[in-house]
């Protein structure tokens, strides 16, 4: 059997020079990426929001290197073309550039991802450019950056006064300069993310940054309806909470009327 090609990351940079919308959505399992893969999603993130979706945090900050590793390895064996890429963890590529270029080195060789994904505030920007020129690749995340929600006061969108806009602006040309493949542009104003893709050659993923992005991200548990509440900017295209629910409720009641298992079950 012939597989697809996989995605690399140059791919994204001729997807955006031919309009052709990437899409991306998070993953932490084998069989969630098995079925993305299949049904052709470009680019599977392995995202540090495995520690609020998975193991119940209620910020990423707790998320390990290790645990990245755990899980990218397992959305690595259920890839066969989308491009894996692996986020890295709050502190481990804030320290030095050494570190940096160590945790993502062992992100790559321990998993086998393609990429990493770095949340960027202007101190990163060195970081990011020494982590390209050993090799790997990066892509950015700017406007609302989840590990750093405490200081930015909330989840709130970035980016609304000019200033603010203007020095948006100012980074995501730094992080295009510095060597990054593509940016994600997480809750600013759609006009915003707008400008920060024309001025851009890389792709503008957005999440919450409106139609005119080269692509879209959702959170895997929020897309399929799985998570409790979602934020405005999400579409649900499945109800997976309701149905695994009702899945479970009626579990225990076969097992309590002896409805479950019956002969067809037996050896
Ligand atoms: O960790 C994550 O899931 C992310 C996406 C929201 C872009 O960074």
């Amino acid at each position: 059997m012939t597989r697809p090609s996989r995605v690399f990351p140059t791919d994204l940079l001729r997807f955006k020079k031919n309009k052709k919308k990437i899409s991306m959505v998070t993953a932490y399992d084998v069989m969630t990426a098995e079925l993305a893969d299949q049904a052709g999603i470009d680019v599977l993130l392995v995202g540090d929001s495995c520690g609020n979706v998975i193991s119940g945090h209620s910020t990423t900050v707790p998320v390990t290197l290790d645990q990245m590793i755990y899980h990218t390895q397992a959305v690595v064996r259920g890839a066969h073309r989308a491009l894996v890429i692996a986020d890295m963890p709050f502190m481990s590529y804030q320290e030095s550039i050494t570190q940096a270029r160590a945790n993502a080195g062992r992100l790559l060789k321990e998993t086998g991802a393609s990429a990493v994904k770095l949340e960027i505030l202007p101190h990163d920007i060195e970081t990011l450019k020494a982590i390209v020129d050993i090799g790997i690749p990066v892509m950015g995340h700017i406007g609302f950056t989840p590990q750093t929600m405490v200081q930015l006061g909330g989840y709130k969108v970035q980016g609304k006064t000019e200033e603010s806009a203007t020095a948006m602006v100012d980074l995501a040309q730094k992080i295009e300069a510095a060597g990054a493949f593509g940016l994600v542009l997480e809750m600013i104003p759609s006009p915003l993310a707008a400008q920060i893709q024309s001025q851009l050659t890389i792709p503008t993923i957005g999440i919450g940054a409106g139609p005119d992005c080269d692509g879209q991200v959702l959170v895997f548990h929020d897309l399929v309806g799985w998570s409790a509440r979602t934020p405005k900017f999400v579409k649900q295209y499945a109800t997976l909470r309701q149905t695994i629910t009702e899945a479970f409720e009626t579990y225990k009641n076969d097992v309590e009327t002896g409805q479950f298992p019956t002969s067809e079950h037996e050896f």
